[in-house]
């Protein structure tokens, strides 16, 4: 496949994904979620690049999975097409992403966007999970992810019901970080990014590592891969530089070693 369906660009040490296919409103079929995968892994690659972000457009991060592609689908089709296999693909990325969401992030689209790090919003992003009205039901990740951001009442309403969060409410809930006016959404993921690609990569590596594993393991086992990791930053050039630089009253000077 050409890479039609996404677009990418660097912006300093930032990677910009973006998902393009605006008549289908970001429709993520399996080709769309292929590229994207490539792309985040490419960029996961380059040391030159520290944070990724993946964005849709002003009207719909994505709408979701493609019900077209689907609609004729059967439980072994939709095995052997790896469909939702492509969203794992995102777990295995090293760097932080940011999902940059303005308008719909709606089934798929949600659990992209909830499969991310971080996620900025544009104050007219709309979330949920409204398979139930497909005859269906989250499939990439919705009732596990949306559960853990937002607490069981709330997701109950929002995969039974299809209620959907504005911008504000999924910041309420904590599911998103900001909520900026439409305009400034891509520049302020950007930015957040960017921030973050200055800082030490192997500690950032690490520490996302950490973060994600309270979602996977009960809190001794959790607090013990932490004090690994903290230990295991001692024998990076990057700890007797930022300690360093500290002591020393200056800006710190990153190798990432
Ligand atoms: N799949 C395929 N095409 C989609 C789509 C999707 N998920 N969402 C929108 N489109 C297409 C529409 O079919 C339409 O195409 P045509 O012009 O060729 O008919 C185009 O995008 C524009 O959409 P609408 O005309 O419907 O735009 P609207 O502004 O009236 O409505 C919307 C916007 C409320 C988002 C509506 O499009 C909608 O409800 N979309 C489906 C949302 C959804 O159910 N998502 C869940 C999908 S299943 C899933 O994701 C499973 C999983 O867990 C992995």
């Amino acid at each position: 496949m050409s890479d039609e369906y996404i677009l990418t660009r660097i912006d300093g040490r930032v990677g910009v994904a973006q998902i393009n296919r605006p008549k289908a409103l970001n429709a993520l079929n399996v080709d769309v979620m292929r590229e994207l995968m490539s792309a985040l892994e490419q960029f996961d690659d380059d040391e030159a690049i520290g944070c990724l972000v993946i964005t849709g457009n002003e009207r719909a991060f994505a709408a979701g999975a493609d019900i077209k592609a689907m609609a004729e689908a059967t439980p072994v089709s939709m095995l052997n097409s790896s469909m939702i296999d492509q969203w794992d693909r995102l777990q295995k990325i090293t760097k932080p992403v940011i999902a940059a969401v303005s308008g719909f992030a709606l089934g798929g689209g949600c659990e992209l966007a909830m499969a991310c790090d971080m996620i900025v919003a544009s104050e007219s992003a709309q979330f949920g999970q409204p398979e139930i009205n497909l005859g269906v039901m989250p499939g990439a990740g919705g009732t596990q992810r949306m559960t853990r951001a937002v607490g069981k009442a709330l997701a109950m309403e929002i995969v039974l019901n299809g209620r959907f969060l504005s911008a504000h409410e999924a910041q309420q809930y904590g599911l998103v970080n900001r909520v900026v006016p439409v305009e400034l959404y891509l520049e302020e993921a950007i930015k957040l990014a960017q921030s973050i690609a200055e800082r030490a990569p192997v500690a950032i590596r690490l520490a996302k590592e950490a973060v994600n594993a309270a979602f996977e393991t009960n809190l001794q086992s959790g607090l013990g891969l932490e004090r690994r990791l903290f230990y295991m930053l001692f024998a990076t050039a990057d700890q007797k530089e930022g300690m360093d630089a500290f002591i020393n009253k200056r800006p710190p000077a990153w190798q990432g070693q």
